[in-house]
């Protein structure tokens, strides 16, 4: 009788190895399916207190030139939990932020380090440094993608939920980064996805006609409105981020007027199932985008949210860097 596969094995199988971790573009939905099994294996073993680090004596760049407490902190904390290590590179301390080409700060950074996690504004320059670095680049935020956070946000429905396929998750508020990485990755995961966003501050449309194609491939709704009620009824999860990303500082007062019928309150989240979870990426801003009642009551998840970015970034980590 053949024996059972040791648990050891999935570590082993390193289908991404080398890769970069952009956005959901060019990551297949088993390499999704994949790296979900992997970060719950990961969770698993952190809370068993195994020792694993594939990592060892490896070194990931983390370049940062917007603020972050969740992102900076899981991923040192990650690499460190692997048995690597991580330097903080703020951009208004390295070269980058006087002018070095992106390009020859990824030629270099290759020769020092194994790995490189970027957080800053043009999407186009992380796209830069990957097609430049010898290494693999992980997108840790930019002005239009976060996918780090939605492989969080993922696992924690797979948690609560216990099945993904064909719950509807409801974005109401900004077309912006976190809006654009749910409905790319929503379809190759089977889930339905509607995003209720003000006129004016729809998604990209580029991003919205990729994820309409694969919304048809996959066969899952993907409804953009500019109703919040039209999106929330009757749906599984209730998602929402700030008004004003980093870098929008100077619209806050006006976004907080035109986005006000936007807020996730009891009233909005009423329309949805009765067993609705309610989530947001964090940092939040309670009484704008959604009520305080709502963000600190029952239903919701944020702060597994948060913890799930550790676990979620340490299957990244292995799946790219071991
Ligand atoms: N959600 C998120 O990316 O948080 P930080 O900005 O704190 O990293
Ligand atoms: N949309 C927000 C997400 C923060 C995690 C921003 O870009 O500021």
């Amino acid at each position: 009788m053949a024996k059972a596969m040791p648990a050891i094995k999935e570590w082993q199988v390193n289908r991404m190895h080398g890769r970069d971790f952009l956005d959901f573009n060019d990551i297949t939905s088993d390499e999704l399916h994949y790296l979900l099994s992997l970060a719950e294996t990961i969770k698993r073993k952190q809370k068993q207190g195994e020792v694993y680090q594939p990592l060892l004596r490896k070194t990931l760049g983390m370049i940062f030139t917007k603020a972050s407490t969740r992102t900076r902190v899981s991923f040192e904390v990650g690499m460190y939990q692997l048995g690597g290590h991580a330097l903080f590179l703020s951009g208004n301390d390295i070269q980058i932020g006087r002018g070095e080409p992106i390009a020859d700060t990824a030629k270099v950074l290759s020769r020092y380090v194994d790995g490189i996690m970027i957080r800053t504004f043009a999407h186009e320059d992380v796209e830069q440094l990957a097609v430049h670095a010898d290494i693999p680049v992980i997108n840790g935020l930019t002005d239009l993608h976060h996918p780090c956070q939605v492989m969080a946000d993922i696992l924690t429905i797979k948690e609560q939920k216990g099945d993904l396929q064909g719950l509807t998750v409801a974005y109401v508020g900004d077309g912006n980064n976190m809006a654009h990485s749910w409905i790319q990755a929503a379809p190759k995961l089977g889930l339905n996805m509607r995003v209720a966003t003000p006129k004016g501050y729809e998604c990209d449309p580029a991003v919205v006609e990729q994820a309409k194609q694969w919304a048809a491939e996959y066969g899952t709704e993907l409804l953009l409105t500019n109703d919040p009620v039209e999106a929330v009824q009757g749906a599984d999860v209730i998602y929402t981020d700030v008004w004003a990303s980093m870098g929008q500082e100077a619209e806050q007062a006006e976004r907080v007027k035109l986005f006000a019928d936007y807020q996730v309150n009891e009233q909005l989240c009423a329309h949805a199932k009765p067993d609705y979870i309610f989530m947001h990426c964090l940092p939040a801003h309670r009484g704008e985008e959604v009520t305080a009642d709502i963000i600190d009551g029952l239903h919701s998840v944020v702060f597994d949210e948060a913890e799930n970015r550790l676990h979620v970034q340490k299957a990244v980590l292995v799946a790219v860097m071991a």
